[in-house]
């Protein structure tokens, strides 16, 4: 069971992202409208089918970990977006600048949630920073893992 404040928090801060995250896609949808882009539907990742599968099943566990891989994508997302920005026209390479920022907010929204509701509910001697490392070195580990598909959170491409 959810601490007031916790719940109110979690919801405020989750409710601004979802909203700010609806904004960049339709900004997304009007620029590949631009550009004659059609829309196509992606499955899962390899990288985020394999972070999904590093939650712990029981709660504030479950939530906790589902915050910080939010964390862990959102500074992924900062890193590649950080590495497009010099090779690309001018109105991506400010969008890509726009949406790198507001990722790196998200990145440390997710991080501070996970680590206010871990304090709240399992106590100040909690030790975040142990389960921020053990699941910083398993994102590593996909994040560099071998890539048949190419995606924006795609490992090492397979040689062609
Ligand atoms: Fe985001």
């Amino acid at each position: 069971m959810f601490h007031y404040p916790t719940e109110v928090e979690l919801l405020q801060t989750m409710s601004r992202i979802a909203r700010e995250e609806l904004i960049h896609f339709d900004q997304v949808c009007r620029i590949m409208q631009t550009r004659n882009i059609r829309y196509g539907h992606l499955s899962a990742s390899r990288y985020a089918c394999g972070l999904r599968h590093l939650t712990r099943s029981y709660e504030p566990g479950r939530l906790i970990d589902r915050l910080i891989i939010s964390a862990f994508i959102e500074a992924r997302s900062c890193e590649r977006f950080a590495c497009l920005v010099p090779h690309l026209d001018n109105e991506l390479s400010w969008f890509y600048r726009y949406l790198l920022k507001s990722e790196a907010r998200h990145y440390q929204d997710y991080l501070a949630l996970a680590k206010s509701i871990a304090v709240r509910q399992l106590g100040k001697q909690c030790n975040l920073s142990q389960r921020i490392e053990l699941l910083r070195q398993q994102e590593t580990e996909l994040i560099q893992a071998i890539d048949s598909d190419f995606r924006f959170h795609s490992g090492l491409p397979t040689a062609a």
